[in-house]
């Protein structure tokens, strides 16, 4: 068995050749005298005539369906007088069959692999028929540019003196970081290993170990609620320099877009790429990965209201909060149900409602406009370029809280413009954004307490080092995200070299007890004491950079087998049960269904 071409070669230059291919049956088609088989490998198509009376073909291949994995031999021949096939590639010839060989037939699959039709399809039957879906030319080119993404990066780092170092994926607990797998050690009863997160320390223990310039295409494992840009296993674009500033990141990552971007889609992208604080950012689009493909700006109306009669707006103002709005733009024609569900967002990060005015032909219409004088209507119709058809939206919280929740309310009010056709957000323009200066710790709400913006190892902007002790909450970090289309599709920092400087940030700021220090990190700062290089790095998204670049909605789309949103792998089945034995030998007891 050997195919002189795949099934996208053949061209009328090949007419009269005798070829040999191999695939599968797209389609089958029999008219009467003649049966037409569309026939495909992970290349394209070619058309098969088969003529029925040719004895070579068996009785078989009428009754074949789709799918079937057949092998066949014949002649080119161009199609005649001008009738080529327009919806395939090799459309201008056929191959007129004279041997078939069968190799696997099908039984009828479980759903229809034609584009048009596959999207249509529930995504729990796509994925239990994984590798049916695969076939589909879409999630192939998927998989292929991913392939040409993670060859490009490899290649560019090569040429920048990166050393390809693989760590391991058996790490230990840590705190301050997302939740972990563990696995039992079955030859040290009682302990754990955790998954890595990310090859963060170890990455830095290479830096203590000299090696300077490190990279790897990283597995991470993290136990979070799945979300459409969000995976338990995903990859990432690791890497840690020594001696080096935020601006050699910087430089280093445009690099590197402007390299994949040119591989993969043959699209040149411009560099540098802008810069903008986390607390600009926040201000103007509620949001530390803002889409700046469309404007709808947050405006803050502090000013405005400050003597307000209107109760929920001056009370806010006098505890230290801020007035936050947002003008939707020709969107006062939102319906009852849509207005609810931004009303729920708003709920959600504990604001009582979402205040807001319609203009509607020529008239203000709000549940709030009778609260507000001439002067504040005034105001605010400039502040905010109200026009007819609009219709404004504020939150009224501390400044952090009106922010996010009018961000959130921003991408609602796009969505819902881009379904009424007013507003359109191309997929294939590339909006990256470096957001910098994050505070160095944030409060985390879950927990009730700081917590490290990025992840502990972060240096705190030189400038602001002074304020660790007095103002930790003012401190800005040496982090940096890189922010494409609205996804943070990477991030990474300058890190603490120094174990005093660790030390401190760990019980000082993040109020770590010196156990749970010595315990979780006692090596790292053990480490920091045998001379440590100044360094830092920086991690980027695999997944969500390669779904940006496919056009994909979901980074399920660029991973070959991945988990549904329970976690679960519904081809293979898993997780699964585990035999008593095993368990046995991992000290681990059942649970009896009564304990469930
Ligand atoms: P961070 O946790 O910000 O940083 O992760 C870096 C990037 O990884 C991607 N990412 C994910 N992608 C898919 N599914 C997930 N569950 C998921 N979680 C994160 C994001 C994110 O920007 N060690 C540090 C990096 C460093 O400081 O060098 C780290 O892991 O695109
Ligand atoms: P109330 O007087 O509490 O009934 O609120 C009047 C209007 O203000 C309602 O439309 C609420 O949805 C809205 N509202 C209440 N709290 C806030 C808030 N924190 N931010 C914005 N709007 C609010």
């Amino acid at each position: 068995m050997k195919r002189t071409h795949h099934c996208n070669a053949l061209t009328k230059n090949n007419t009269d050749e005798k070829v040999r291919l191999i695939g599968w049956i797209q389609s089958i088609r029999d008219h009467g005298g003649l049966i037409f088989v569309d026939l495909r490998d992970r290349e394209g198509i070619t058309q098969i005539v088969f003529d029925p009376k040719n004895p070579n073909y068996g009785k078989d291949l009428p009754t074949l369906k789709d799918e079937s994995v057949i092998e066949i031999s014949g002649m080119v021949r161009k199609r005649p007088n001008d009738s080529a096939i327009s919806r395939i590639a090799t459309g201008e010839i056929e191959v007129v069959a004279d041997g078939l060989k069968i190799h696997n037939i099908a039984e009828t699959i479980p759903f229809p692999l034609e584009e048009c039709k596959a999207d249509r399809v529930n995504e729990d039957l796509r994925l239990t028929y994984r590798y049916l879906d695969l076939r589909r030319p879409k999630n192939l080119r998927a998989l292929r540019l991913r392939h040409r993404i993670a060859h490009s990066v490899r290649n560019y780092l090569d040429r920048r003196d990166f050393i390809d170092v693989e760590l391991p994926y058996l790490f230990k607990t840590t705190p301050e970081g997302a939740r972990e797998f563990l696995v039992p050690s079955r030859q040290n009863p009682g302990s754990f290993y955790a998954l890595s997160q990310s090859p963060q320390q170890y990455k830095q223990m290479l830096m203590v170990a000299g090696i300077e310039r490190y990279y790897s295409l990283a597995r991470c494992f993290r136990d979070e609620d799945l979300r459409a840009d969000r995976q338990q296993e995903f990859t990432q674009i690791d890497l840690e320099m020594s001696f080096i500033d935020r601006e050699d990141i910087y430089e280093l990552i445009e690099g590197m877009m402007k390299t994949i971007f040119k591989e993969a889609l043959n699209r040149d992208i411009e560099t540098p790429f802008i810069r903008k604080s986390f607390r600009e950012v926040m201000d103007r689009f509620g949001s530390d990965k803002p889409d700046g493909r469309f404007a709808l700006e947050l405006v803050d109306l502090s000013s405005i209201f400050e003597h307000s009669e209107f109760k929920v707006f001056r009370d806010c103002l006098k505890n230290g909060g801020s007035i936050k709005a947002i003008n939707g733009k020709q969107l006062a024609d939102i319906t009852q149900g849509e207005l609810k569900n931004l009303e729920d967002i708003a709920k959600t990060f504990g604001a009582k409602g979402l205040a807001f005015i319609k203009s509607e032909k020529g008239e203000w219409k709000s549940p709030i406009l009778k609260f507000l004088s001439e002067r504040e209507k005034e105001e605010l119709r400039s502040a905010l370029s109200v026009e007819d058809g609009d219709i404004v939206f504020f939150a009224a919280s501390d400044w952090l809280h009106a922010c996010t929740i009018l961000g959130r309310i921003r991408l609602e009010v796009a969505h819902l413009l881009v379904s009424r056709k007013r507003l359109s957000i191309p997929k294939d323009q590339f909006n990256f954004l470096w957001v910098i200066d994050f505070p160095l710790i944030s409060f985390d709400e879950e927990h009730g307490r700081y917590v490290s913006t990025h992840h502990p190892f972060t240096a705190p902007i030189e400038e602001d080092r002074e304020k660790l002790k007095t103002d930790p909450q003012s401190v800005r970090a040496q982090h940096y995200d890189i922010v494409l289309n609205g996804f943070e599709i990477g991030g990474g920092s300058i890190r603490i070299h120094s174990a005093e400087l660790q030390s401190l940030v760990m019980r000082d700021l993040l109020k770590l007890d010196e156990k749970t220090i010595n315990d979780r990190f006692g090596y790292m700062l053990r480490a920091f004491k045998f001379g440590a290089p100044p360094h830092g790095g920086i991690a980027i998204g695999l997944d969500r950079l390669a779904a940006i670049i496919c056009g994909a909605d979901s980074i399920r789309d660029v991973i070959a087998f991945p988990k549904t949103q329970k976690g679960q792998d519904l081809m293979a089945q898993s997780p699964s049960y585990a035999s008593e034995k095993q368990l046995r030998e991992l000290h681990i007891r059942t649970i009896t269904p009564q304990e469930k």
